[in-house]
C-alpha cells in the first residue's frame, strides 16, 4: 500500500468516533440546536416588537405589514440559526494554544448538504409567491379611480388633478377613494414616498411609474423624497392632507377659482416663485421660503433685471461666492413662459429687502 491509498483509506473511515475537543460531552448537536431554537424564539419576539412603520393610513398598508411580519418570522430564525452554529463552533472547536496540525479530514455530509439547499428554496419560492399575490392586489385597478399626477423636479413635488386641471404643492386627497398616482420627474431619479400609505415609487425622467391606493384615514402626512437627488434633496418634503369627501371638493373648487375661474389669468410672480420650486432651494423673506441650498434672493448683490434674469435662465453663468456650479436645474428658460419669466423677475426685483 502506498501513501496515496493509506490516505485514501484513512480519510474513507471519516473522522474519528469521538473528537477530543468535545470529549466527555453529552449531545453537543443537540446543546447547539436547543440553544438555536430559544435564540430564534427570541430573536422572532424582538422583531415583532418593534415598530417599523408609522401608522397605517392606507388600506393596503395592513396587507404590507403583515407580508412584513411573515418575511421577519422566517428570516429571523435563519439569521439567528446560521449566526448561533457559527458561534458555537468558533467558541467550542477553537484549536488548543500551540496546535498547528491539520483538523481531521471531513467528507461532507450529503443529507445535510440536500436539507440545507431545499429548505430556503422551498421557503424563498413560497415567500416569493405570497409577495407576488400581495402586489398583484396592490396594482389592481379599483372602482371610480381618481388620478393624481405627481411631478418631481430639484427639488420640489407639484401635483395636479387631470379631471379638474388643478395644479398644487399640497397634496389633498379625499379618504376612502382610490387613487392612481401617475408619477413623472423633470431632471433626475427622485422617489414619491408616504411612509404612512406604505407605498413608495422612482419618478423617472422619460418614464410614468404608477401606484395604486386608497387612503383610509384622516389626517397630516409627509410626502418624502427617498432617492438622493442632489444637495436639496433633504428639503424635498411636502404634506399630503386626507380629508373627508365633501372637504376635498370644496377644496378643489377653491383651487379652480383661484386658477382662474375661466378666466386663465396668468399667474402671479409669487405664485410662479412656488409652482416652479424655487422656494425648494432658495430665502426669500417675502413669500415665506427659507430654503439654504442656494443663495438668498432677498439679498442679491447685483439686483438688476437682466441679472435675475440671467441667472434663472442660464444658472451658471454667474455662481455666487460658496456656491457650486451645477446645482440649480437649468430648464427654467424652456419651462418657463416669456410672460412667466417676466412676472418671476418682477416679482424678485420687489422682494429684495
Ligand atoms: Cu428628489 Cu431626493
Amino acid at each position: 500500500m502506498d501513501d496515496r491509498e493509506r490516505v485514501q483509506k484513512d480519510e474513507a473511515k471519516g473522522p474519528p468516533e469521538e473528537d477530543p475537543r468535545i470529549a466527555g460531552e453529552k449531545h453537543p448537536v443537540a446543546r447547539m440546536i436547543a440553544i438555536g431554537v430559544v435564540a430564534s424564539l427570541v430573536g422572532i419576539a424582538i422583531a415583532l416588537l418593534i415598530d417599523w412603520f408609522p401608522e397605517p393610513a392606507s388600506k393596503s398598508a395592513s396587507d404590507i405589514d403583515r407580508l412584513y411580519d411573515v418575511l421577519l418570522i422566517c428570516s429571523v430564525p435563519v439569521f439567528v440559526l446560521v449566526m448561533t452554529i457559527a458561534i458555537y463552533s468558533v467558541v467550542r472547536f477553537r484549536a488548543k494554544p500551540g496546535d498547528m496540525g491539520d483538523g481531521p479530514p471531513i467528507h461532507g455530509n450529503a443529507k445535510l448538504e440536500v436539507f440545507w439547499v431545499t429548505v430556503p428554496f422551498i421557503m424563498v419560492t413560497l415567500l416569493a409567491i405570497y409577495g407576488w399575490y400581495e402586489l398583484d392586489n396592490i396594482e389592481a385597478k379599483q372602482k371610480n379611480e381618481m388620478v393624481v399626477n405627481v411631478t418631481g423636479q430639484q427639488f420640489t413635488w407639484t401635483f395636479e388633478y387631470p379631471e379638474e386641471k388643478v395644479q398644487t404643492k399640497e397634496l389633498v386627497l379625499p379618504v376612502n377613494r382610490a387613487i392612481e398616482f401617475k408619477i413623472h420627474s423633470k431632471d433626475v431619479i427622485h422617489s414619491f414616498w408616504v411612509p404612512q400609505f406604505r407605498l413608495k415609487s422612482d419618478a423617472v425622467p422619460g418614464l410614468t411609474t404608477r401606484i395604486r391606493l386608497t387612503p383610509d384615514k384622516e389626517g397630516n402626512y409627509e410626502v418624502v423624497c427617498a432617492e438622493l437627488c442632489g444637495l436639496g434633496h433633504s428639503t424635498m418634503r411636502q404634506f399630503v392632507r386626507v380629508v373627508p369627501a365633501g372637504e376635498f371638493q370644496s377644496w378643489l373648487s377653491d383651487q379652480k377659482k383661484a386658477a382662474g375661474g375661466g378666466g386663465a389669468a396668468a399667474p402671479s410672480g409669487e405664485e410662479l416663485f412656488t409652482s416652479s420650486g424655487c422656494a425648494g432651494c432658495h430665502t426669500l423673506a417675502a413669500a415665506g421660503a427659507t430654503a439654504k441650498v442656494g443663495p438668498d434672493l432677498g439679498k442679491l448683490d447685483d439686483a438688476s433685471d437682466a441679472f435675475i434674469r440671467k441667472s434663472i435662465v442660464d444658472p451658471n453663468a454667474q455662481i455666487e461666492k460658496g456656491y457650486k456650479p451645477d446645482v440649480m436645474p437649468q430648464n427654467f428658460g424652456s419651462d418657463l413662459s416669456k410672460e412667466e419669466l417676466d412676472a418671476l423677475v418682477k416679482y424678485l426685483l420687489e422682494s429684495q429687502e
